[in-house]
């Protein structure tokens, strides 16, 4: 969406910090032994309290309320009773939402306890790259210069990215125009960030391969081969200058 009155940032800020509030709330509760499930419940009801509703349920019937995707799983990962956090797990927790007709995304990887397979220098990557790549964002500047900003900082670190994984326009609805936001330099992608407009920026950093391929089980987006990928992910407002970060609010840094 493109905001054009104080309205509609004070109506983007609130569900901007309702997920924000969420996944940091999340992340402070996640230990191991607990189910993915439990640990979906817990989010749910402080969406629930906030008044807000998970945009992926509502929006495509997702069966849960926040997308929890462990270790070789990247993305849209489903909340089961069957899936207990472990040490040194690497967690990812996508949260959407939709309140008073807005919606905001936020989500970001983190090594449960001990960092028993090393995986903290991906995590730091993937932080790092995002915020580089929205500190470079401004009304007119090329989509595809972000997905390079974002490529060479994991390149630097020995990393790859994930190509058919995305970010995209948000606010009205959870996916809307621009629809690809690439993490990697797309010469094809000719399209520019537009002042005013609402946008979610994502990183999928890789320790090896660049594609997520779809589990079996119609969500679950997972690395063919047993890499890793950490995905930290924002909701902005383009300016003239520094993007607002909306879901900066959950105060975890990512
Ligand atoms: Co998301
Ligand atoms: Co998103």
């Amino acid at each position: 969406m493109s905001i054009t009155s104080q309205a509609e940032l004070a109506g983007m800020q609130r569900v901007s910090e309702a997920v924000g509030l969420t996944l940091k709330r999340m992340r402070e509760y996640a230990q191991p032994g607990m189910s993915t499930k439990e640990l979906d419940t817990y989010g749910g009801n402080i969406l629930k309290q906030l008044g807000a509703k998970s945009a992926p349920n509502v929006t495509y019937g997702f069966p849960g309320w926040t997308c929890i995707s462990l270790n070789h799983e990247i993305a849209h990962g489903i909340p089961s009773n069957k899936v207990i956090l472990k040490e040194g797990d690497l967690v990812n927790i996508d949260v959407s939402a939709e309140l008073d007709g807005y919606y905001a995304d936020n989500g970001g990887s983190f090594v449960l306890g001990q960092d028993l397979n090393g995986l903290q220098p991906l995590v730091a990557t993937s932080k790092r790259s995002l915020l580089k790549a929205i500190g470079q964002i401004r009304g007119g500047v090329k989509i595809a210069e972000i997905g390079r900003i974002i490529e060479l900082e994991a390149k630097k670190a020995g990393f790859k990215v994930i190509k058919n994984l995305v970010g995209h326009g948000v606010g009205r609805s959870l996916h809307e125009s621009p629809h690809q936001i690439p993490c990697y330099y797309d010469r094809t992608n000719l399209g520019r960030f537009k002042k005013n407009s609402v946008v979610a920026i994502e990183t999928f950093i890789s320790t090896k391969t660049s594609y997520a391929h779809e589990k079996g089980d119609g969500w679950t987006y997972i690395t063919p081969d047993g890499s890793f990928v950490a995905q930290h992910e924002h909701t902005i407002v383009v300016t003239d200058s520094h993007p607002i970060i909306l879901t900066a609010a959950n105060q975890i840094g990512i």
